[in-house]
């Protein structure tokens, strides 16, 4: 089987060089996670012990950045962890891992939103301009819906539908602005770092920097968002795997200093905001510098999310190719050849969780569906590597299949650090997941249709 060859009818165009990928992987990793969720992952789980977090769950990603880049580097297909999946180990697991991927990107592209629209509001009301706080809360959190996280991925969505090329130009611009912010952010916090702010260094143990590392694992998805552009790379072979390792080692960097500075700057308990990174600032008296942070932070997480829904779009148009998804939205648009009615389909419901759900369980959920995608990934490799011995990979992840191994074991390790209520939702979206393989996609009088298009 040749398996880098372009398999489908519908074609995208290649038009994204390496360094667009190490931006658009650098895009989608910074976001909602460090400016939004350090705050509570330092305050409720880890402490000042959160660049510990840090660095576990970046290992972890890298773990499986290594699978993704190797399978990336030889199947260049826009279905990601779905298209492995299926590929190496059959249909059953690629519809699961397919499954698992809709609801984190989706849920993801929510929990984004929301972050944004948190700074929006700051924003808002630092210029004076009234915003009433029911309109920027889910019902749960005492609102009637989110607008502004709505509004914004609505925005995404029509912007997305225009095409790849304008939206990887948009998003050079912006990552180049968060990039400055948290740059900013990491020199003027280093100014003000009181270390007796880091003692007690773990105040909830190792259970609570596991527990760290596993909210804030968040952080880091998007590096495997650049493997869904594999149909649009010119070089995926090498291209692919310097985007995805490269932009995920240079933000395991940034965070654990942004980790460090953080909580050297404020006492850990104080930081249970919802934009800590601007709040520590001007806890010390640098309210400019917090107002650009602030700025900034919207540009990043505005790019975080056109990402994560470019790469969103990229597996449900490969799932509807192959029948996963109805097919009546593989359609390409006649002028701009984008999936564009699986960008505003998925852009409406995201819409619609973004409005109505609260960011810290969403945040969980996501991380339960991304982390079993990701075993999914490296148990794939791991059968690649024993189905075609003689294949030569552009990309060879190193250390197999110890590599491998280590992935999924870590990934398990941390899903177990996860909230149990989640992880009962999670097994429960499953199930649906299974019954519906079994009576439709399964459906004896439908099935020729369906199936993996090699
Ligand atoms: N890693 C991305 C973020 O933090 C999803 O927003």
């Amino acid at each position: 089987m040749d398996l880098s060859k372009p398999t489908e009818k519908q074609k995208l165009v290649k038009s994204l060089n390496a360094f667009d990928l190490f931006l658009l992987g650098v895009g989608a990793i910074i976001g909602s996670g460090i400016f939004v969720l350090t705050g509570v992952a330092a305050a409720r789980e880890a402490g000042p012990a959160l660049s510990i977090s840090f660095v576990f769950a970046g290992i972890v990603c890298l773990f499986t950045a290594f699978s993704y880049a190797e399978f990336a580097s030889v199947i260049h297909s826009a279905g990601s962890a779905y298209t492995y999946a299926y590929k190496m180990i059959g249909r059953f697991a690629g519809w699961i891992t397919g499954w698992c991927l809709i609801l984190a990107y989706l849920l993801t592209g929510a929990v984004v939103s929301i972050g944004w629209s948190a700074y929006m509001v700051d924003l808002l009301h630092a210029l004076g301009i009234p915003f009433s706080s029911k309109f920027a809360h889910a019902p749960s959190e005492g609102g009637v819906m989110n607008v502004p996280a709505m509004g914004i991925v609505f925005l995404m969505s029509l912007l997305l539908s225009k095409g790849a090329k304008e939206s990887a130009w948009f998003n050079h611009f912006i990552v180049g602005l968060k990039l400055l912010v948290i740059l900013l952010f990491i020199f003027i916090a280093s100014r003000h770092i009181d270390p007796s702010n880091w003692t007690p260094f773990m105040p909830f143990g190792w259970k609570g920097v596991m527990g760290g590392a596993a909210f804030i694992f968040f952080a880091y998805l998007g590096f495997d968002a650049v493997s869904t552009t594999a149909e649009e790379a010119k070089n995926p072979g090498k291209d692919l795997p310097l985007g995805i390792i490269g932009s995920l080692v240079f933000c395991t960097f940034l965070y654990i200093l942004v980790g460090l500075m953080l909580t050297g700057v404020v006492s850990y308990r104080m930081l249970d905001v919802k934009d800590p990174v601007a709040f520590a600032l001007i806890q010390v008296g640098e309210h400019l510098a917090a107002s650009i942070v602030s700025i900034g932070a919207l540009g990043g997480i505005t790019s975080a999310l056109l990402v994560n829904m470019y790469g969103q779009s990229r597996i449900f148009f490969a799932m509807s190719r192959d029948r996963f998804l109805p097919s009546f939205l593989e359609k390409l648009h006649p002028k701009f050849n984008t999936p564009y009615r699986i960008i505003l389909g998925s852009g409406f419901i995201m819409a619609l969780l973004s409005g109505f759900t609260p960011i810290q369980t969403v945040a969980e959920l996501t991380n339960v569906g991304a982390l079993t995608a990701f075993i999914m990934v490296s148990v794939s490799v791991l059968v690649m590597r024993k189905k075609y011995p003689e294949l030569v990979a552009p990309f060879r992840a190193p250390g197999m299949p110890w590599t491998g191994i280590l992935s999924i074991v870590s990934c398990f390790f941390l899903i177990a650090h996860l909230n149990k209520i989640v992880l009962m939702a999670f097994v429960g979206w499953l199930f649906i997941g299974f019954v519906m393989y079994l009576f439709y996609w399964e459906n004896p009088l439908d099935k020729r249709k369906r199936g993996l298009r090699l």
